[in-house]
């Protein structure tokens, strides 16, 4: 097995394309993104067509900047990782298809990355890294679930949203209020100026003997509030504060009675809503409280970014693994 000191990471899943440098498996030489959201954001949420162009158009020169950035020249890459599933199909297959391009014009090895590992990976590229085992939330615009993390490459699902994911509710009721879209940092920037206590809208399946999670209900709640206190401009802040609160309250509760049930000492969280400052907030207090670690990537290692991929990628390289050029995109394929 060779030594894998420069992996080159891609994502293209969703709406944004990413390229990154890693170092050992720690340092990060680079990490570029090119959004599209303002692509999107005319349509209200993300179409798969648009995607798929806008990666094409954007991989390769972010590719080169990457390298750059990175100070390195291309041919000193030593294994070239894909975000490989799962994701919008077309999307998924420009980087899949891009990054064989790139390991076989080098002769490196390939690997191909599931997003939700890379996520769950994500807070190791931080300087305090979480030690395994550790309990992992994803919360992003696709998923919402636990997972005990033992080790790279070794997951078992906890629970998962019986409907809509946490960034899910966030888009969609920054609609319903005309905020646009994507709509959680929106939400969470007004919610900083209003009053959390203002309105008590439902927090799901809390009494219940589950972990699972569900968030249509409170969608449909606060479309219901909407409806019948036609609100003004001065009220969204209290309403932002309040949906937040019912969000991040149940995440919150539900991992604390993971990781006492699971025994699990520390917690790592992930994805785009685990950029919400409510989130964070709430989890370093209530994790201090029950004697659980917790772990917060920063912001920018929270939503999708190529870093985490390299640093997934990484570690199973280190493990022996590698995909040949027949690896192909699995949109449909979930962390089990
Ligand atoms: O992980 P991510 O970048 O992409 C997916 O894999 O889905 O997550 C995107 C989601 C969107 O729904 C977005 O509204 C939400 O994360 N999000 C936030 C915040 N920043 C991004 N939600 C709440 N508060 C934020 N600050
Ligand atoms: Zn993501």
């Amino acid at each position: 097995m060779g030594s894998f000191s420069l992996v080159l990471g891609i994502e293209s899943s969703c709406d944004e394309t990413a390229c990154a440098v890693l170092k050992d498996g720690t340092e990060m030489l680079s990490s570029e993104i090119a959004s599209q959201v303002e692509e999107h954001a005319r349509f209200g949420g993300v179409v798969p067509e648009v995607a798929s162009r806008q990666h094409l158009m954007a991989l390769f020169p972010l590719v080169r900047r990457a390298v750059k950035n990175a100070g390195i020249k291309l041919e000193d890459i030593d294994a070239i990782a894909v975000t490989r599933a799962p994701g919008l199909v077309g999307a998924l297959l420009v980087g899949v298809s891009g990054a064989k391009a790139l390991a076989y014009a080098l002769k490196k090895p390939l690997i191909g990355v599931n997003h939700l590992e890379a996520h769950l990976m994500a807070a190791r590229l931080e300087d305090k890294k979480p030690e395994f085992p550790y309990l992992g939330l994803i919360v992003s615009g696709g998923h919402t679930a636990l997972y005990n993390v033992k080790g790279p490459g070794e997951f078992t699902l906890i629970s998962n949203t019986r409907d809509d994911a946490a960034g899910e509710a966030y888009d969609k009721v920054a609609k319903m209020m005309g905020l646009g879209y994507p709509g959680g940092i929106v939400i969470d920037k007004l919610a900083a100026k209003g009053n959390k206590k203002a309105i008590h809208f439902p927090r799901a399946m809390m009494h219940k003997n589950t972990l699972d999670f569900s968030f249509s209900g409170l969608k449909t709640a606060v479309r219901q509030y909407l409806d019948e206190n036609m609100p003004g401009e001065d009220d969204l802040p209290d309403i932002c504060a309040s949906f937040q609160e019912a969000v991040a309250e149940v995440l919150v509760k539900k991992a604390v009675k993971a990781a006492r049930q699971y025994q699990l000492k520390r917690w790592v969280l992930a994805g785009g809503v685990a950029a919400n400052s409510r989130l964070r907030e709430l989890s370093l207090e209530t994790g201090k409280n029950n004697g659980i670690e917790v772990f917060l990537p920063k912001p920018e290692f929270c939503t999708d970014n190529a870093a985490m991929i390299a640093i997934a990628a990484y570690q199973r390289l280190k493990l022996g693994q590698s995909h040949d050029l027949r690896m192909n995109a699995a949109a449909n394929e979930s962390l089990f």
